[in-house]
């Protein structure tokens, strides 16, 4: 937090013409993704690439960390050029922290139900309904490509601060 390109709108890719450096962006945001324990997602602003690249898996162990959520596992999904449609204008607090704001974590609202739209990487198009955690983790990364970091989203600082300190007091 605080490096300017992580405030950047994250420019479009066209894979016709960058897939080869896309390809190796996407397999080093992997290795960051598995250094050193399990992380959820990451964008590719993340790894100082300004480009609409996000990477993100749910697993169990990512999901009980902050919620007690029972859900679909999502296996590791490569999205070039995601969008975001909300499916209603429910909102859900909920927990967030972020490898570009360490050792922080904070309550914030998102949009419970969601269709987003990704390319993968041999161009084909998916299209994915998404509800509860798995929608809120693709509404954080996708933030990340448009210059939005999760405690620019949150209501009432006093819902921010220290994981080992809020990690105490999460019901
Ligand atoms: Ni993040």
């Amino acid at each position: 937090m605080g490096e300017p390109i992580l405030n950047l709108i994250a420019s479009p890719v066209d894979l016709a013409k960058e897939y080869e450096e896309i390809e190796q962006l996407t397999s080093d945001m992997i290795a960051t993704l598995n250094y050193g324990g399990e992380k959820t997602g990451l964008a590719a602003p993340q790894v100082f690439v300004s480009k609409r690249v996000v990477i993100f898996r749910i697993s169990k162990q990512s999901k009980s960390r902050y919620e007690s959520v029972v859900g679909e596992e999502i296996p590791l999904t490569i999205m070039i050029n995601p969008s975001i449609k909300p499916m209603s204008n429910v909102l859900e607090d909920g927990y967030e922290a972020c490898l570009s704001v360490p050792g922080l974590m904070g309550i914030v609202p998102r949009y419970r139900d969601i269709e987003y739209t990704y390319s993968d990487l041999e161009g084909k198009t998916h299209c994915v309904r998404a509800s509860g955690f798995h929608s809120r983790v693709v509404q954080h990364e996708c933030d990340h490509l448009d210059g939005l970091l999760y405690p620019k989203r949150i209501k009432d600082l006093s819902n921010f601060g220290f994981s080992d300190v809020m990690t105490g007091i999460v019901p």
